[in-house]
């Protein structure tokens, strides 16, 4: 695997692979690699002749008060994990490379920010959505991979894509959990031992939603006080919010037609851990 830091060095050779007739896939992350990053490395790869995933902790996405300078970092066992994943090239650029002095655009989310995490996060999405469009540009993709488990982060990229024309296949993949069911995420390592067993409630309040809504409950507000129900017996759980909202704009719903985004954000010591579950339908419906 080729680690490349500069920018005009990737265009040239993404600009050389496409004349070659070579599809390229790409997965952006910000490192601290797990498996719910490597399941879209291996989908990537199995879908493209080249894959390319960048690491960039991407500081324009991070709010004052957040964690953008302990955010976990580890290039060397990225590398290898990659690596061993096949991966052809990491693009690992340093923030001076992305933001120039000087750096004036970024892209303005409307509306699919307006709730879930874009509410408490003020200019989150903005900083996504700014650096994604950037890689992209950089990379030159036929197809993307994205999580689930970052929903309406998929969900806005999805818009920002059908927006402003990009000619990107837009795939989404489902959440990967550990053996109790927490999602894997890179912010777990904040937790300690009596966190992390408090973490699994969220996993457990979402299974209880789905069930609900297996048994032919519709109605959110019951969904949302059995979640509310089992969030609330973990004495260390602080809930963000749980919502049940629409798939195309995130707006709340009251009934439950067909389908529905169930979203939990909960504060647990250091980290603040979102979690989420499609009812009546699965993460292909993020997908474009
Ligand atoms: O999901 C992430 O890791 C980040 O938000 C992304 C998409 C790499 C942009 O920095």
């Amino acid at each position: 695997m080729k680690i490349i830091k500069d920018i005009k060095e990737i265009q040239n050779l993404t600009e050389n692979l496409r004349k070659e007739g070579k599809s390229i896939g790409f997965v952006p992350t910000m490192g601290y690699l797990h498996e719910g990053h490597l399941s879209l490395v291996r989908e990537s790869i199995k879908e493209n002749s080249i894959t390319f995933v960048s690491i960039f902790v991407n500081p324009t996405q991070f709010g004052p008060a957040e964690d953008f300078s302990s955010y976990p970092r580890d290039l060397e066992r990225d590398r290898d994990l990659l690596e061993n994943e096949g991966v052809d090239y990491l693009f690992y650029p340093t923030s001076k490379t992305m933001y120039p002095s000087g750096y004036s655009t970024f892209v303005n989310v409307n509306l699919l920010d307006e709730t879930l995490c874009g509410r408490r996060r003020e200019g989150h999405f903005r900083g996504v959505v700014t650096v994604v469009l950037k890689l992209f540009n950089i990379v030159q993709p036929h197809s993307t991979y994205f999580g689930q488990k970052d929903a309406q982060q998929a969900l806005i990229i999805r818009q920002m894509i059908e927006d402003l024309n990009l000619n990107i296949r837009f795939r989404v993949l489902p959440i990967i959990r550990e053996k109790d069911g927490l999602a894997m995420s890179s912010r777990n390592r904040y937790l300690t031992a009596d966190e992390r067993e408090q973490a699994v409630a969220l996993y457990k309040s979402l299974k209880k939603a789905e069930e609900l809504f297996e048994r032919g409950e519709r109605r959110s507000l019951k969904i949302k006080q059995e979640i509310l129900k089992i969030l609330y017996s973990h004495d260390l759980l602080k809930i963000d919010y749980v919502e049940i909202v629409d798939l195309a704009k995130l707006r709340p719903l009251n009934i439950i037609k067909d389908k529905a985004l169930v979203a939990v954000a909960v504060y647990l010591g250091k980290a603040r851990l979102i979690d989420n579950t499609i009812l009546g339908g699965n993460n292909e419906d993020l997908c474009s």
